[in-house]
This record gives structure tokens, sequence and C-alpha cells, in this order.
């Protein structure tokens, strides 16, 4: 698919994230320290929108059950059963706008 632009670096500070349609696609994109990454945005457990639960450092913690993911890698890091990671996106930002490689 390419590079699609995800927003303007003033639309995500550090430590926000924010949700993505992107070709039919649902991505979280967040800032890190002033680093973007991106991952899918549904939750491997029931599909919640992982942008609605809460980004503590690269911790992103699901709001519907609590699973945790590391926003970096998209790697499963905490929950009762294993989960499947989530598949993670490489980011570019160029003159102010963040993109999302897919
Ligand atoms: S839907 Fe995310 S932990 Fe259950």
């Amino acid at each position: 698919m390419g590079r699609i632009i995800a927003g303007k670096t003033s639309d995500i500070t550090p430590g926000k994230m924010i949700k993505v349609s992107i070709g039919g696609r649902d991505i979280l994109v967040a800032n890190i320290d002033g680093e973007y990454y991106a991952t899918d945005d549904s939750c491997t457990h029931s599909g919640s929108s992982l942008s609605e639960g809460k980004l503590d450092g690269c911790t992103i913690t699901c709001g519907w059950h609590a699973a945790e993911f590391d926003c970096k890698t998209g790697k499963f890091s905490k929950f009762p059963v294993k989960l499947r990671d989530l598949t993670s996106y490489d980011v570019v930002v160029e003159s102010n706008n963040v993109f999302v490689e897919m």
C-alpha cells in the first residue's frame, strides 16, 4: 500500500495515541517521547479499540479487560492467558507529517 499519512506531529503530542483508518484497517499511532510508533488498533483479546485504552510509557493497556502490549513492537506483554501480538508498522516523519508504512 505504501506510505499513508496518519496526521500532523502537532496532532499526536508526546504521551498521546490516536486511531486512524488506513485502507480499511484501524491503526493506532502513538508518540513516545517524540518518537512515533504504529500498531493495529484492535485488541487481540476481543477486539476493543486500544487507542481508547491507556498509554503509560510504551505500554498500551486495553480499556476493556486490561491486556497489555508494547507500543514499540506490538508484542503482547500481560494478560492471564497468552494473546497474539499486534502487527506493528514503520513510521516516518517528514515536514511535520506522520506517515505509516504499510
Ligand atoms: S478486549 Fe482487550 S483485553 Fe479484552
